[in-house]
């Protein structure tokens, strides 16, 4: 077997698919590894931002006619037409685009910084695509502004790591109204919230640029407390 070695900067491309017609939503990164500087071991994700930069307009037409279009073109015309979110994950080197993996889903934690920065009626668009129908008119913008999610994980994630660790801040975070605290893994321990997973939250903000994004996303990181929070610092820091 021989293989090739893609060199890059990997991207996550969702295209919402009606079977023959599709829409590109933000282009996204997600940051693998858990240690700054992409170190460390692979996880589910810590972080995501988007739109990502590295995927250029140019490079964007390429994934639409080159990937996107022929896949779906493909599966019509072998009767099993793609319904849904076709996960596109790239790697991306100057004008060179390889697929690395299709997912039949969103991506975690691409999604919670591509719908930040999606304007458009969401369920709308996606009853259209299942439909069969897809309208393009429910969207207003697909990059309405920048989006930034870092993952706060439990410290010893992607290996053991305690659970059962109160979490506090989450109001004062959300204070800001750009920032939104989506849960992971987390639970209710008579009444209180705790820790119950190995990324625990994902704290998004949104701003004009990806700078603000940024800085609004880690400044909510640092209200937010349990014992063993940890996160990484450089999430966009690629594109900054
Ligand atoms: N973020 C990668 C995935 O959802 O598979």
């Amino acid at each position: 077997v021989i293989e090739g070695f893609l060199s890059g900067q990997e991207a996550s491309v969702f295209a919402i698919c009606d079977g023959r017609d599709f829409i590109t939503l933000a282009p996204a990164q997600d940051h693998k590894r858990v240690g700054d500087g992409d170190t460390g071991k692979n996880t589910g994700g810590m972080g995501a931002y988007a739109p990502a930069p590295v995927v250029t307009a140019d490079v964007l037409s390429t994934i639409r006619t080159r990937i996107i279009r022929p896949v779906l073109d493909g599966m019509f015309e072998e009767g099993m037409p793609f319904i849904g979110c076709l996960f596109c994950g790239l790697m991306i080197d100057g004008d060179s685009v390889n697929v690395v993996e299709f997912n039949a889903r969103f991506g975690d934690p691409e999604t919670q910084a591509v719908l930040s920065v999606l304007d458009a009626d969401v369920a709308a668009l996606f009853a259209s695509a299942a439909r069969g129908e897809l309208d393009a008119t429910t969207v207003r913008s697909v990059h309405a502004g920048y989006a930034c999610n870092v993952v706060l994980a439990s410290k010893g994630y992607p290996d053991a790591y305690e659970k059962g660790l109160p979490i506090t801040g989450i109001d004062a975070a959300e204070a800001d109204p750009t920032v939104t605290v989506y849960h992971a893994g987390t639970a209710e321990k008579n009444g209180e919230l705790v820790t119950n997973g190995g990324r625990v939250l994902g704290v998004t903000a949104i701003g004009d640029s990806l700078a603000e994004a940024v800085k609004r996303s880690y400044a909510a990181c640092n209200t937010i407390s349990f014992a063993t929070k940890m996160h990484r610092t450089d999430i966009a820091a690629k594109a900054l």
